[in-house]
């Protein structure tokens, strides 16, 4: 608006009534139903007045770092806001286009219950002159109300402390404005700090309002240029190819040597921060360079490694050789497992060379992670897994322990097994162990015994006596199969994400040890003793964090009944099965009385009936001079035998049946290799054979391979491959990009999301408009609703603005749109917006609290209720 129309405005005032000068708190006048503000601008020492009403203070903004309490001036209170009364500030900011490069804001709240948001409003001032003073006046373009397009907003919310605001002249349009409104509102009354400051180089704006630039990590001769000249580890490489965004700008980020054995630590890398090293590869000697980073304790963020050779690493494609999350990396999913990542660099592979790599390390998470990071060069795969010499000319493996066969890197020990026996292996480093039981079938037959059982319990090197810290989610796992191989492919499909095909239930049965130091038993079933007749236990280790090593204690018990319960006239051996009789007793079931003539009275023998598979005891007649053989008063079924297992008396019936389980509850995997549950096998009441229930128990599905329980608590859903309303820029275009915009079909299914694919040719429709300063969005635009109800407008292209001229709000927010991405920043919790690629802007990291932007709506704070959207 121009002096002009504030003359009018002027005039309008003097003929308005009272009660419209009321109604805009006597600072304004009404025209056309609407307040119009006389004062948008503090006057000297006035606060000016801005909002719907004019009824919002407005004090100054210095952006020498005070704090607004100091500078606002005069006896005025600007520093405490409550529910009914916002307070705004104004700063005139042409300096970005000439001076300063960098604007920062400090924003804290000294009410932890409050949810305090600042809103920033970028526009112009222009000063006009007034032809009936002479006087001159500075005018906003624009001022706070409920028709302002904010260009930012910020919160402080539950908890937190406060918020650093880091702004670049880039990210501002290059002196594209020169007046800022920031205003703060709140749902409980608080004492607000802000502060405000602009500068050259990058800094960090601290509490007591001192500047600190470069990270305090540059030469004394700062930044000349604004680029900061950082001081050694915290700058790249010479020969580096500049990438933005790696955190070189700011000297955040250092660059380190790495020395094979040597792990570092690294504490709190922010989200979004990187942390590089250089690790040397030998001309000769070391066939394999293995890195890792793991955590001690939880986190949300998540660490990627990435190997370049001769130059940093970037995540994306082509920017590295190798990248510990994918799928062809030694333990994909560890992150996930307990918070490790490795990667293994091999002299065959096609890209190898020897020389200077570079190791990335990127917190793609959402929380600041702590952690080790370490190297080493093996002649030998994996250094044979401390169970064997390596020969370095040949870079084969002589295991000196028995191995698997199929383990090159011996990397599967193979134990003996004996019954009764227990084996105690100490805490180490594994993936998996081999333990072989031999001629258990034959024992089972010989002994006549009904089960055979697993005694089996892990303990780690954590020191927290509880075990395992509750972050990590891979845990110990049994298998016992027929044969090593079925057992690695259950792993493996486990591991691989159902990359292999899986056994039939009953083929592998296995058992996931969730809690530390408990005795966990496993009753398998005679399907599990392989063509050998052995036994093969399989132990899993998928926890590869260097920083943990797991032991185990396991044990193979067979059980055993006696034979007729000894008759009542003996004593039970029950490990071998035996009958101990009392005298005059005898026979194996004790049943033989040697001083009758025929048999005594009370007394039984045994009659093998084919038909039902089992002996039935025969009484001795009263008179002591026969059997009645016709009778079975007692029904012994048959041991395990051709085509089937131990059989059972059902009830009391003549009749004997096949047990398929004991009864109790049993840890499953599914089939389908995706979770595992409890199921239950049932006996029932009429003594008829115990089987396995085909369901899950209610609410014991736990999912495998990194899958999520679904919100039916049933199902395990493959984590989508976006997260819904998460951005992804797809184009360049004239005067902007495009971006990707995450969608998802169904809404709580994950599976269902993926990024939209808009076209230049189809006028961006389905893509996120993303104009640069000078332009504005332009043609048709459509509204995509989210699951959650709610929209974000698509579709349109960016021109050069017609005549209304660009409105500031706009150009500044799509400039930020593209900064924010550009942090990989997390908004507003749900629509997590998850961003990498760093090459073509700066790198802004907003501490704390969140940004929340009006392209989602999110809690209706922020912009609502212009065209625009
Ligand atoms: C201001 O705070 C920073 C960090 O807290 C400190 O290093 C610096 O010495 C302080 N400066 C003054 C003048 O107190
Ligand atoms: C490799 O294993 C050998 C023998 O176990 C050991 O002496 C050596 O220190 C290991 N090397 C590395 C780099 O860990
Ligand atoms: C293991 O999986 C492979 C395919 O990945 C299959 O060819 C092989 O037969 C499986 N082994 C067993 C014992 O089923
Ligand atoms: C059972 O028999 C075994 C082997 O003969 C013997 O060592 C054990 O002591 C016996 N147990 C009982 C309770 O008699
Ligand atoms: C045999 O035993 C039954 C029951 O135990 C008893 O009723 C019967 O009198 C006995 N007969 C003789 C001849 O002892
Ligand atoms: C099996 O699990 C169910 C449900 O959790 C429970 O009610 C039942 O007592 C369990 N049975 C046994 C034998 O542990
Ligand atoms: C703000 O004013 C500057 C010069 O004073 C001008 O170049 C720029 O286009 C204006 N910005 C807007 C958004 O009107």
């Amino acid at each position: 608006m121009g002096a002009r129309g504030l003359l009018v405005v002027v005039l309008v005032v003097t003929l308005s009534t009272v009660c419209a000068e009321e109604a805009c708190s006597e600072h304004g006048s009404i025209v056309d139903g609407k307040c119009v503000c006389n004062t948008p601008l503090p006057v000297d020492d006035s606060p000016g007045w801005v909002g719907n009403k004019c009824a919002i203070r407005v004090h100054h903004l210095t952006l020498d770092g005070k704090d607004v309490q100091e500078t606002c001036g005069n006896g005025h209170i600007c520093n405490v806001v409550t529910p009914t009364e916002p307070v705004c500030f104004s700063a005139g900011i042409a300096g970005l286009e000439s001076s300063a490069f960098y604007l920062n804001l400090l924003f804290t709240s000294n009410e932890v219950g409050a949810n305090v948001v600042l809103q920033g409003l970028l526009t112009n001032f222009t000063s006009t002159l007034d032809p009936t003073t002479g006087a001159t006046a500075v005018v906003p373009q624009m001022y706070p109300n409920a028709d302002a397009p904010y260009s930012f907003s910020t919160h402080v919310s539950q908890g937190s402390t406060g918020t650093q605001l880091k702004l670049t002249r880039q990210q501002l349009g290059y002196g594209a404005y020169t007046g800022l409104y920031l205003c703060v509102r709140t749902d409980a009354t608080t004492i607000v700090s802000l502060r405000a400051a602009e500068h050259t180089c990058p800094f960090d704006l601290f509490a007591n309002g001192t500047l600190q630039l470069c990270s305090g990590r540059s030469s004394s001769d700062a930044c000349p240029h604004g680029i900061c000249t950082c001081l050694p580890p915290y700058n790249p490489p010479s020969n580096w190819v500049v990438t933005p965004g790696l955190g070189f700008e700011d000297c955040s980020t250092a660059l380190m040597q790495l020395q094979p054995s040597i792990p570092l630590t690294v504490p709190e890398l922010a989200p979004g921060g990187w942390v590089f090293y250089r690790v040397e590869v030998p001309e000769s000697g070391g066939r394999e360079l293995h890195v890792w980073a793991a955590t001690a304790e939880a986190t949300k963020g998540s660490l990627v490694l990435y190997l370049r050779h001769q130059q940093l690493p970037g995540d994306a494609a082509g920017q590295h050789e190798l990248a510990s999350d994918s799928a062809a990396a030694p333990f994909p999913t560890s992150w996930w497992h307990d918070q490790s990542a490795h990667l293994i660099l091999r002299r065959r592979e096609s890209f190898f060379q020897t020389g200077t790599w570079y190791l990335g390390v990127h917190n793609k998470g959402v929380g600041p992670v702590s952690f080790s990071v370490g190297s080493a060069l093996h002649d030998c795969p994996n250094n044979c897994s401390d169970r064997g010499t390596c020969d370095a000319t040949t870079g084969k493996c002589i295991c000196s322990e028995p191995t698997a066969p199929v383990s090159a890197d011996c990397s599967i020990a193979l134990h003996e097994l004996e019954l009764d026996k227990e084996v105690v292996m100490e805490p180490r480093q594994f993936t998996f162990d081999e333990l072989v039981l031999r001629g258990i079938r034959d024992k089972l037959q010989v002994s006549g015994a009904t089960r055979v059982k697993l005694a089996v319990s892990f303990t780690t090197t954590d020191p927290d006596s509880a075990g395992l810290p509750s972050w990590v989610n891979g845990r110990p796992v049994v298998l016992a199969a027929p044969s090593l191989e079925a057992a690695l492919n259950q792993t493996a499909a486990d591991r691989d994400g159902g990359a292999h095909p899986l056994h039939p239930q009953g083929t592998v049965e296995s058992l996931a040890l969730s809690t530390h130091g408990v005795s966990y038993s496993m009753n398998i079933g005679s399907w599990t003793v392989g063509d050998d007749g052995s036994l093969r236990v399989v132990i899993w280790n998928p926890l590869s964090s260097p920083l943990r090593q797991v032991g185990y204690r396991l044990a193979v018990l067979l059980q055993t009944e006696c034979p007729g319960e000894c008759s009542g006239h003996g004593t039970c051996n029950t490990t071998t099965g035996q009958c101990t009789c009392e005298e005059p007793y005898t026979g194996a079931d004790c049943s033989v009385d040697p001083s009758s003539r025929v048999c005594t009275n009370g007394t039984s023998r045994s009659v093998r009936r084919e038909g039902v598979r089992g002996l039935c005891w025969v009484p001795c007649r009263e008179d002591g001079r026969s059997f009645d053989d016709e009778s079975c008063d007692d029904l012994q079924c048959d041991g395990p035998g051709e085509g089937h297992g131990q059989l059972r008396r059902k009830g009391t019936e003549v009749e004997c049946v096949e047990d398929m389980c004991v009864a109790g509850n049993y840890t499953v995997v599914d089939p389908s290799g995706d979770f595992l549950c409890t199921r239950r096998c049932v006996c029932p009441e009429d003594g008829s054979a115990c089987t396995m229930e085909g369901t899950c128990l209610a609410g014991t599905n736990q999912c495998l391979k990194g899958l999520r329980l679904a919100e039916d608590g049933v199902n395990c859903v493959a984590a989508g491959a976006c997260e819904e309303g998460s951005l992804k820029r797809a184009y360049d275009m004239e005067g902007g990009s495009i971006f990707s915009v995450c969608q998802c079909t169904a809404a709580g299914n994950p599976a269902s999301c993926s990024f939209s694919v808009p076209t230049l040719a189809a006028g961006n429709a389905n893509g996120v408009v993303s104009c640069l300063p000078g332009y504005e969005r332009q043609s048709s635009t459509s509204t995509i609703k989210l699951s959650d109800g709610n929209s974000v407008v698509v579709g349109g292209t960016c021109g050069r603005p017609r005549k209304r001229g660009v409105s500031g709000g706009m150009v500044f927010f799509y400039c930020l749109l593209s900064i924010f991405l550009a942090a990989g920043l997390v908004v507003g919790g749900k629509y997590g917006v998850l961003w990498y690629e760093q090459y073509r802007y700066g790198r802004s990291i907003f501490s704390q609290g969140y940004v929340s932007w009006p392209l989602f709506g999110i809690r209706g704070n922020a912009g609502s209720g212009t065209d625009d959207w």
